[in-house]
């Protein structure tokens, strides 16, 4: 289940009905997706097997032409840099949708000029528009598993906004609690 929050008012919601509404009045789709198809240690193509029907039926509504299923361990090479692509406050030309398999991790949604974080775990689908202003981070676990959609069969690039906005919020889990201060590579933003 997600946990939705608004730092500027300590506000956090944890009733999906209610997540669902203020997320939905901002444009961003969340969902609550069964996880009992395939077992936690399935192939990702049992899970694209498993959950065909959904993610075809997700592609017609976004109008998305491939899936897959994005594995991130702690032991994952290259994962600061793969993490420090999108802790910056960034947009896409078209949407991230992603479903939670395992893991956690946080998106920081831009709404209306409000800072927004959806802490996703197994099971929550969530569809950020394209152009909405995000970033996103792992909780303390480092791990998430999920299935991505794309509208680009090349696949999507992080635009940064350079506003430094997300120097400002913490990326602090409900779950695993986020040990580590902000992954910092030394990469440049326009290498990513
Ligand atoms: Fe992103």
């Amino acid at each position: 289940m997600a946990v939705l929050r608004f730092p500027d008012t300590n506000e956090k919601i944890e009733m999906e009905p209610e997540i669902r509404a203020a997320l939905a009045s901002a444009g961003v789709d969340y969902e609550r997706w069964t996880l009992d198809r395939v077992p936690a240690d399935c192939s990702a193509e049992q899970v694209l097997d498993a959950y065909g029907d959904e993610i075809d039926e997700m592609k017609r509504r976004g109008g998305y032409v491939t899936a897959d299923v994005i594995d991130v361990k702690p032991e994952t090479p290259g994962l600061d840099a793969m993490l420090a692509r999108f802790d910056k406050e960034h947009t896409h030309s078209e949407d991230e949708v992603r479903f939670v398999l395992a893991g956690r991790g946080i998106f920081f949604l831009v709404l209306d000029e409000r800072v927004a974080s959806v802490e996703v775990g197994p099971g929550d689908m969530l569809r950020v528009p394209r152009g909405t202003k995000h970033w996103f981070t792992l909780c303390e676990d480092r791990r998430i598993r999920a299935v991505r959609w794309f509208q680009q069969t090349e696949g999507w690039t992080p635009h940064y906004t350079d506003s430094g906005v997300d120097k400002n919020f913490e990326p602090l889990c409900f779950g695993p609690v986020y040990l580590g201060p902000r992954v910092a590579t030394g990469i440049s933003v326009d290498r990513a």
